[in-house]
């Protein structure tokens, strides 16, 4: 009897190394981006490498490593709280077009992790609003907005 398992994606592009190649490529370029790099919480960007390499080799039938560390994706509920505006869309795209370029993968495979991580990244946006307003912006977005006026003060009778 011969092993009939179908190869994933993950397996046909080179498994583990790929993805590796492809996030520390990404976040070269993101460490560099002035609008992407500040984004991004914490010092030291290795934390997120790993979440975003565990997501795309458990996207594609590698192991699912992140939905044992993290539960289920949600990702677009977890961007809500970054501003996801075109520009920082096209940035993401930029720095992930050079990592895919990187790995030179045949062209129906290239075509084919670049159809999803395109698709996937103008789903992620979340405001179209300049950045500094809009509702991921913070305590500060509400004082940019007109406040509207109010009620006139009462005359204290009380004293
Ligand atoms: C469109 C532009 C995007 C921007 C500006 C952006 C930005 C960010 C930021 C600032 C974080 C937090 C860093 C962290 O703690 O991990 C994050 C997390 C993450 N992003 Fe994105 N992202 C974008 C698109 C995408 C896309 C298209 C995907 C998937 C294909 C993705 C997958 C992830 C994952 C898996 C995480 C970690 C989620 C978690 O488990 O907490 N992102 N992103």
């Amino acid at each position: 009897m011969t092993d009939q398992t179908p190869i994933t994606f993950y397996e046909e592009v080179g498994g583990h190394d790929t993805f590796v190649r492809l996030v520390d490529t990404f976040y070269r370029g993101v460490a560099d981006d002035e609008v992407l790099r500040p984004m991004y919480p914490e010092e030291d960007l290795g934390p997120a490498k790993h979440r975003l390499t565990t997501f795309l080799e458990q996207y594609w039938g590698g192991p699912t490593t992140y939905g044992q560390e993290r539960g289920h994706p949600r990702l677009r509920m977890r961007h809500a709280a970054f501003h996801v505006d075109p520009d920082a869309r096209d940035r993401w795209l930029a720095h992930m077009r050079a990592a895919v370029d990187e790995l030179e993968l045949p062209p129906l495979h290239e075509a084919t992790l670049w159809d999803y991580l395109h698709r996937a990244a103008y789903a992620m946006v979340n405001t179209f609003e300049p950045s500094g307003i809009g509702p991921t912006a913070g305590p500060r977005a509400a004082a940019s907005f007109p406040v509207t006026s109010a009620p006139p003060s009462q005359p204290d009778t009380t004293r």
